[in-house]
C-alpha cells in the first residue's frame, strides 16, 4: 500500500509519500519561516494563505522525488486536526479533492496522532508505549496502548514547551522558532549562573507549568546592566533555561514511567515525539530517566519529530490497517484530544 500523506496545520506546508513496508519514498517540507519571522510568530491567516500558494505544487514534488503520478497512490491521508484552522481546511480539501477526483480512500488524521506514531514508522515500536509529545501547541504525556486508544497521564496547565522556548527566544532576541535558536545560544552558556525556578518539581503527577520559569527569565532578563545585552549574558540565560526546562521534563517524566509501569508493565519504552523533541540537551535528559527507570528511549530522527508530511501518510496507513478510512464529508477541527476521557 502507497500513500501520500498531506500535512497543513501549522506553518510547514508538506506532502509525503510512504508505503506500509515503512519505506519513506519522498518527504517535502516547505517552512514558511521567512514569511512570519517579521512578526515574531505563525500568523494564521497568512499561514493560511502560503499553503494555499504552494501546496500544488509541494504535492507534485513529493509525487516526482517518489518517481510517481497519482496512478501508483492508494489512498491520501491528510491532516484534518487539531491546528491553525485556515491552514488545516486547505489542505482539507485539498486532499479530500484528490481522493475524490481519483476515487482513493480518504483518512483524515488527527495531528498529534500523527506525532504519536511515527516511531512506528522510523523503529516499529510495539504498543503499548509511554509518549512524551512536546511541541508548540503541545505538552502531554500519553499512554500509547494501539491506533486510536490513548490513555493521557499527564498534560501543561500553562504554556506548551515549545511555546516556551519559542517566548524565551522572543524575549532574548535570538528570533524565530525560538527553540533551535534557545539551543544554539545555550552551548556556550553556563546552565548554573541564573537559578530558575522549576514549577511542579517534587509533585505528584505528570502534570507541566511552564509559564513561572517564562516569568523568572524576563525578571532575569531586567535584572541585567542597562543597555544592549551582552552575548555571553543570553547565552548563560538560554543555557540555564534550556536546564530548567530539562528537570522539570526528567521529573515530571519520570513519574509517569512509574504509573506506566504499575499498569502495563516493565520493562517499557519511551518515545519522546514533536517538535521539541529535536533538542539534543533534552533527548540527553530522557536518555537517562529512561535507562535509570529500565526503560529505552525511542526518539525518532529530529527531521520527523518536527511537522512533516511522512507522519501523516504513516498514520493513515495504521488507520488503513486497523479497516478505518473517512467520508469525505468529515470535518477539520480546531481542537481534537487524543484522549477524549481527558479536556484538551
Ligand atoms: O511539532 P512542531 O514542528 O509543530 C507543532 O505541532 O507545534 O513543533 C514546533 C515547536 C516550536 O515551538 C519550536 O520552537 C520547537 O518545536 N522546537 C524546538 C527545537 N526545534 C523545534 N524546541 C527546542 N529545541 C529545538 N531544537
Ligand atoms: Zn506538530
Amino acid at each position: 500500500m502507497i500513500v501520500l500523506g498531506i500535512e497543513t496545520s501549522c506553518d510547514e506546508t508538506a506532502a509525503s509519500v510512504v508505503d506500509s513496508d515503512r519505506r519513506i519514498r519522498s518527504n517535502v517540507i516547505l517552512s514558511q519561516l521567512d514569511a512570519h519571522t517579521p512578526y515574531g510568530g505563525v500568523v494564521p491567516e497568512i499561514a493560511a494563505r502560503a499553503h494555499l500558494d504552494h501546496l500544488d505544487s509541494i504535492i507534485h514534488q513529493a509525487l516526482t522525488d517518489a518517481e510517481l503520478t497519482l496512478d501508483g497512490i492508494d489512498a491520501i491521508a491528510t491532516t484534518i486536526g487539531p491546528g491553525l484552522i485556515g491552514g488545516v481546511i486547505v489542505g482539507a480539501t485539498m486532499g479530500k479533492a484528490i481522493a475524490l477526483a481519483r476515487d482513493l480512500p480518504f483518512i483524515g488524521v488527527n495531528h498529534l496522532e500523527a506525532h504519536a506514531l511515527t516511531c512506528r514508522l522510523t523503529n516499529a515500536t510495539a504498543f503499548p508505549y509511554l509518549l512524551l509529545l512536546v511541541s508548540g501547541g503541545h505538552t502531554q504525556l500519553l499512554a500509547v496502548l494501539g491506533v486510536g486508544r490513548y490513555r493521557r497521564l499527564g498534560t501543561t496547565l500553562d504554556d506548551a514547551i515549545g511555546e516556551a522556548f519559542d517566548k524565551v527566544a522572543k524575549m532574548l532576541g535570538l528570533g524565530f522558532p525560538g527553540g533551535p535558536a534557545v539551543e544554539r545560544a545555550a552551548l556556550m552558556g553556563d546552565p548554573k549562573r541564573f537559578a530558575l525556578p522549576r514549577p511542579m518539581l517534587g509533585r505528584a503527577g505528570a502534570d507541566f507549568s511552564l509559564s513561572g520559569l517564562k516569568t523568572a527569565v524576563r525578571l532575569a532578563l531586567l535584572g541585567l546592566p542597562a543597555g544592549p545585552v551582552a552575548d555571553q549574558d543570553l547565552a548563560d540565560l538560554a543555557a540555564s533555561f534550556q536546564a530548567a526546562v530539562g528537570d522539570i521534563v526528567a521529573d515530571r517524566t519520570r513519574n509517569a514511567i512509574r504509573v506506566f509501569a504499575e499498569t502495563y508493565g516493565s520493562p517499557g519504552v519511551l518515545v519522546v515525539a514533536g517538535g521539541v523533541a529535536a533538542n539534543k540537551a533534552l533527548r540527553h535528559r530522557l536518555e537517562q530517566i529512561a535507562s535509570e527507570n529500565d526503560f529505552t528511549l525511542v526518539a525518532p530522527p529530529p527531521i520527523l519529530c518536527t511537522d512533516n508530511g511522512a507522519m501523516i501518510a504513516w498514520a493513515g496507513i495504521e488507520r488503513l490497517q486497523t479497516g478505518k478510512s473517512d467520508p469525505l464529508d468529515i470535518k477539520a477541527r480546531p481542537r481534537w484530544p487524543l484522549d477524549p476521557e481527558a479536556e484538551a
